[in-house]
């Protein structure tokens, strides 16, 4: 593919906290931005899970140069963003359901996907020829204001390189697709840090993917009515499993230093001493840093947050898991969190990236 140039534009801070969609929507960068969108072209944004690489999801060939520009496989459905009710009228078809329409007016805007049988807007390039459409309402509100003033439901997958971690900062973007893509609008860092919980809705209640909203929330808000959570056992897909989602099948979110899960736990200053000072990373929760009151050689270390604090090491894990790879160790390895709450999501991606091939 040939190298395009790659442009980066910051959004003020205070505009994104002032949360004035109209205004954003008005900003000269977000025009641009809008336009290339429909030209056909794609922009990452910034949502509040992570940085998503957009483009018109009605049309076809834009579809198509996200996967080439994330080297994403063919079978791999993409999720659509609208910014209002509207719009999913237009992408899906038949009726929402009772629990689907109780989850998104709790958790719309926000991170939380459904899926739903498609309409013929949405090309089966979108949906990697499935007749379902994942649909999600962002919370952020640049990803609001660029949907908005692009006026069309947007596609957009993690803004990585397939199988790297998700990128929830601009700089991460850059890293993975510069050179690819025309446009990445910087909104700061993503504030949620994994992706959208995804559920199926089209009959009963299915989780296909845990994320930012957790098992206990949608439970709390549609009482007794029975969730299959697919993901809880970790499956992987091998010849007898094929996952109902087919992203989750693949080794994702993986640094490229191999990455193995230390358990929450261990002796850490027994462990270290016994891994013969061999140049090796470490990702810990700081409550795990604090026991470790030696000097270290040949070890680096990084904070995940406070292990009593799983939305601030949800929020933390993309960047850590990508600070790995800058520094060069042999290996490393990285702590497990409780699975309460969005813990769940964390250690699903944890397990994932630390697959080995
Ligand atoms: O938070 C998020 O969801 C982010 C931001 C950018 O919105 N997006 C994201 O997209 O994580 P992506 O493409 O990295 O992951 C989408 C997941 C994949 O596991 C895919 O297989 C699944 O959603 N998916 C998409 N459409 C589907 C469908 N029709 N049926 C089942 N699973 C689907
Ligand atoms: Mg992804």
């Amino acid at each position: 593919m040939t190298n395009i140039s790659t442009k980066l534009y910051k959004i003020d801070n205070k505009k994104i906290e002032e949360k004035n969609i109209n205004s954003l929507k008005n900003d000269s960068i977000i025009r641009e931005a809008a336009l290339l969108l429909k030209n056909g072209e794609l922009v990452a944004f910034p949502t509040e899970t992570v940085y998503g690489l957009g483009a018109d999801a009605t049309n076809e060939n834009a579809v198509r140069k996200i996967y080439t520009a994330k080297g994403r496989p063919q079978d791999n459905p993409l999720i659509v963003h609208i910014s209002n009710i509207e719009q999913l009228k237009n992408v899906m078809s038949g009726r929402l359901s009772k629990v689907a329409q109780k989850l998104i007016s709790h958790f719309w805007p926000g991170p939380l996907t459904i899926i739903v049988k498609k309409s013929s807007n949405i090309p089966d390039q979108t949906t990697a020829g499935m007749d379902s459409v994942a649909v999600r309402m962002p919370a952020h509100p640049l990803s609001h204001a660029l949907i908005e003033a692009a006026n069309l439901p947007i596609a957009a997958p993690s803004a990585n390189r397939s199988g790297a971690p998700s990128p929830t900062r601009a700089e991460h973007v850059m890293d993975d697709l510069s050179g690819k893509i025309p446009l990445i609008l910087d909104g700061g860092p993503s504030s949620v840090g994994v992706e959208s919980t995804v559920v199926d809705v089209r009959t009963g209640l299915k989780i296909l993917r845990p994320g930012g909203i957790s098992l206990e929330e949608i439970q709390e808000i549609i009482g007794d009515i029975p969730v299959y959570d697919t993901e809880s056992d970790h499956i992987f897909a091998d010849d007898n499993t094929k996952p109902l989602s087919p992203g989750m099948k693949y080794k994702h979110y993986s640094p490229d230093t191999s990455l193995s899960i230390i358990d929450r736990d261990i002796d850490i200053k027994k462990f270290i001493a016994e891994q013969n000072n061999n140049n090796i990373g470490f990702i810990l929760t700081e409550e795990t840093i604090r026991e470790i009151d030696f000097q270290l050689n040949n070890v680096k270390i990084f904070n995940m947050g406070s292990g009593n604090n799983p939305h601030e090491i949800a929020s933390n894990l993309y960047d850590v898991l990508r600070k790995i790879d800058k520094v060069s160790v042999n290996n490393a390895f990285i702590e497990s969190i409780s699975e309460k709450g969005i813990g769940k999501a964390v250690m699903n991606r944890i397990y994932k990236a630390s697959i080995k091939e």
